[in-house]
This record gives structure tokens, C-alpha cells and sequence, in this order.
């Protein structure tokens, strides 16, 4: 019996640091010897590694846990142009399968007892011209959530928008993670509000971390700040057997 557990990392917004999160809890696993993987399964935007295109998002990710994981297992389908995943797929003539997905997670589930895996944007983010939506794929591969947001002015807004949207889309947050958090009088009312009225017991933050960069694989110390500010035991409790 396969008892990998999982979570997908998923944000209000692109560019909110959902692939900051997803390095810094692929750190934590590894450091408490989790066996872990992570997955990206549509990915815009390649980084050229050793001569080798690969997602700029799982080149990062590979830099900051210092775990090389094959780019082909972890993102299915990449590609080059960094636009919405049912344009780049057109563009590329190479539209998104669900079979191919599944199929590369199946093989990630062997492999790991911890898999985290990375959307593509938002939400609700159309993955093929035939209304195949982001959020399918997360009800279909049977993942719970975790929500990163954004700490200052707007959140509160985004937050509640997405998680009652996922809602509605049948998909379970099961936390949420409110990224660069300053100490603001906003920020920190935000992230009262959220606790308060999200609905979601475990609400995390972390702090602005000085010279992280996701493009430019410029990683700061996100593996100390990341370890330091999310308790392993309550991260690990959002995540489920997939
Ligand atoms: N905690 C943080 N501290 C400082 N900068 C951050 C933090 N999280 C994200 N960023 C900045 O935001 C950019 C986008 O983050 P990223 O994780 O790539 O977003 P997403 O995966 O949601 O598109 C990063 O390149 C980095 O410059
Ligand atoms: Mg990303």
C-alpha cells in the first residue's frame, strides 16, 4: 500500500512566492529526512541547466534543497514562453494531457513518501482551449492545498476570493501561508483577519527574505528563514495521503 502524502502549493496570484514556499518546505523535508519529491506539472518559463532546458521553477527549487531531481519526472509538460499554460500549449502545439500527468505522479509516489507539488498561476487558471481548469487537475489528482498570499494591502480579498472558490470547486485548503510578511500595522491586521476569518486552522508566515530571487536562482538564506519561522509538525499536518 502507497501512503505518499502530499500537498499542492497554490497562490492568489502568480508571482506571489509560491515556488519560494515550495523550496523552503522541500528544504524542511529533507532536512528531517522526509523522503520527498517535488512536481510541477505545467510549468511556463525554462531555465537552460548544463546545456539542459528545464522549468526555471524546479531549477530553483533543485538549488535551494540541493536535491537534483530529473527535470523530465518533475514537470511533464514545460515550456518556454512564460505565458498562461493554455497559450504556451497552443503555441508549443503540445496540449496538456491528464493521463500524462497522472502517469508521472504515479512514478513521483513511488519514489516519495512527500510529494510537493507547484500550480501554474492562480486558480482558476484554463490549462487547454477545451475549459480543462487548474483546479480540475488538483480535485482529479486528489491533493489537498496550501494557499500562499501575499502579507500587504489586498490580501485579505484575494485570500477569501480563492479559498471560496476552491470551495466551490471541491478542492480543501488545509493551509495558508501569508509570504513576505513585514511588521506593518496592515500587514499585521492581515494576517489576524485571515486567521479569523478564513476557516483555515493552520495559517503560517514568512518573513521577506533579502536577496531571493526565483528567476535569477538567487535563493538568500529561504532554508534557515523557512525552518526557523514554519514548524515542521504543522506543516506536515496539511498534508495528506494522495
Ligand atoms: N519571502 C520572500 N521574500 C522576498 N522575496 C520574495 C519572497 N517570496 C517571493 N519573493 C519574490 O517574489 C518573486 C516571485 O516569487 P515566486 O516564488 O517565483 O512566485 P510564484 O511561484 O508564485 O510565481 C521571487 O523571485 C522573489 O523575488
Ligand atoms: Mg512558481
Amino acid at each position: 500500500m502507497n501512503l505518499t502524502r502530499g500537498i499542492y502549493i497554490i497562490g492568489t496570484d502568480t508571482g506571489v512566492g509560491k515556488t519560494a514556499v515550495a523550496a523552503g518546505l522541500m528544504c524542511l523535508l529533507l532536512k528531517n529526512k522526509c523522503r520527498a519529491g517535488y512536481f510541477k506539472p505545467v510549468a511556463s518559463g525554462v531555465k537552460v541547466v548544463d546545456g539542459v532546458s528545464v522549468s526555471a521553477d524546479a531549477a530553483f527549487v533543485n538549488v535551494v534543497s540541493g536535491f537534483a531531481q530529473k527535470p523530465e519526472q518533475v514537470t511533464p509538460f514545460v515550456y518556454a514562453d512564460a505565458v498562461s499554460p493554455h497559450l504556451a500549449a497552443r503555441m508549443a502545439g503540445r496540449p496538456i494531457d491528464r493521463n500524462v500527468i497522472r502517469r508521472s505522479l504515479d512514478e513521483l509516489k513511488i519514489r516519495y513518501d512527500w510529494i510537493v507539488a507547484e500550480g501554474a498561476g492562480g486558480l482558476a487558471v484554463p490549462l487547454n482551449d477545451e475549459e480543462f481548469m487548474q483546479y480540475d487537475l488538483i480535485r482529479e489528482l486528489k491533493f489537498p492545498c496550501l494557499l500562499v498570499a501575499r502579507a500587504g494591502l489586498g490580501t485579505i480579498n484575494h485570500t477569501l476570493l480563492t479559498l471560496g472558490f476552491a470551495k466551490s470547486a471541491g478542492l480543501t485548503v488545509r493551509g495558508i501561508i501569508i509570504n513576505g510578511m513585514g511588521d506593518s500595522l496592515i500587514e499585521r491586521d492581515n494576517a489576524e483577519t485571515i486567521k479569523k476569518m478564513s476557516g483555515v486552522e493552520a495559517v503560517f508566515t514568512l518573513p521577506i527574505v533579502s536577496s531571493l530571487n526565483t528567476e535569477t536562482l538567487q535563493t538568500g538564506n529561504l532554508g534557515e528563514i523557512f525552518e526557523q519561522t514554519v514548524r515542521f509538525d504543522d506543516i506536515i499536518s496539511t498534508m495528506d495521503i494522495i
